[in-house]
């Protein structure tokens, strides 16, 4: 995706990494660790040069698919490889914790996240990046993501309906004026949610349509008058200054049947990681505090981490 260069740092022109691509069937994610040593910084220094031309020799192999690939980089991974300065508001991902409920806060240096029409090429793709850093750094969680029936997560209902597109969507995620040397860029939060499932089906359908917000089978979201404030689509929406903030989210059902286990892999990309936050806080802590998401009753976030997304030009850019 190019800027347009008014909305760039500089006179150069920046291409952003394709966080706006389309819902795909296939996505893996990727969380690494960068081993000690400055060896490990040089391996990915150079992935970071290299990886828009490992990415088009897969691509090559079959273009309709869709291919594509984000990395992002974490808060004290950034000081390790490029130091400063520093993208504006990355941090470590800052956990919370109310009653029962915790967004934990997990390791993560690097994250790929690798979509496309079909596996082989997400797992191709992942297997020749981890080709060139595998002995540089620690794989933490790697997670193979299905599109399942109608863009349904595994609880059932329609997910990424209220995502933006086109402009709107650029606009939500791309760093601006606000910090011109990253401008193009963007910050990502994932998480691995695992769901009670046997909770949740034991729900009849109406409770758990008020628990997200929107009917299930439709997916038309509740009208206000019954539509609980508690609701995941209500306390996810969230306004700065009277305007809505939107984030842009590709979340992916994942599992394994024979060990039980269902979840959704979260992530959500925003200009600012202040925006996710957030919604972040309304869920567990709930708006006001106490009025908190049930989804979260039956979802368990069993990892958590914070990423800077730097834009195209500048992984293209990094010297070895
Ligand atoms: C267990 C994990 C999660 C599941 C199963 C889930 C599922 C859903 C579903 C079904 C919707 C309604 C359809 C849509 O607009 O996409 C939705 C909306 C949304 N979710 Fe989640 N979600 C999860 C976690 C999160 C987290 C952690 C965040 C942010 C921190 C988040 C942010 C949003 C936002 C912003 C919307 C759109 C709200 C609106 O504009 O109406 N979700 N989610």
């Amino acid at each position: 995706m190019e800027l347009d260069p008014k909305n760039a740092a500089g006179a150069e022109r920046v291409v952003a990494q394709p966080m706006v691509a389309p819902l795909t069937r296939a996505a893996i994610f990727l969380v690494a660790t960068l081993k000690p040593g400055v060896e490990a910084r040089a391996a990915v220094r150079s992935l970071c040069a290299d990886l828009s031309g490992i990415l088009r020799a897969v691509e090559h192999r079959n273009r309709e698919a869709g291919l594509s690939c984000v990395m992002g980089i974490g808060s004290e991974a950034w000081d390790r490889l490029f130091g400063a300065p520093r993208p504006a508001k990355l941090h470590p991902f800052r956990e919370v914790r109310a009653g029962a409920r915790h967004a934990v806060s997990t390791q993560g240096d690097v994250l790929f996240h690798i979509r496309a029409k079909h596996m082989d090429l997400c797992f191709e793709l992942t297997a020749q990046i981890m080709e060139r850093i595998g002995d540089f750094v620690a794989a933490v969680d790697e997670v193979h993501g299905f599109r399942y029936f109608d863009e349904r997560d595994l609880v059932g209902f329609v997910d990424g309906t209220e995502n933006p597109s086109g402009q709107a969507a650029s606009d939500a995620v791309l760093i601006g004026e606000e910090d011109a040397a990253f401008a193009g860029g963007s910050y990502v939060m994932v998480q691995k949610y695992l769901h009670d499932m046997k909770g949740w089906n034991a729900l009849p359908v109406e409770a758990q349509e008020k628990i997200i917000g929107r009917k299930k089978l439709s997916d038309i979201e509740l009208d206000e008058a019954v539509k609980p404030t508690s609701s995941h689509s209500s306390l996810t929406t969230i306004e700065e200054n009277g305007k809505e903030m939107k984030i842009l989210r590709d979340n992916m059902p994942f599992g394994s049947v024979a060990q039980g286990e269902f979840g959704t892999y979260f992530i959500g990309y925003s200009r600012s990681p202040s925006t996710v936050e957030q919604m972040l806080e309304n869920m567990f802590v709930g708006r006001p505090p106490g009025n908190y998401d049930r989804l979260l009753d039956f979802s368990r976030a069993v990892t958590g981490s914070l990423f800077f997304v730097p834009s195209a030009t500048f992984l293209d850019d990094v010297s070895e």
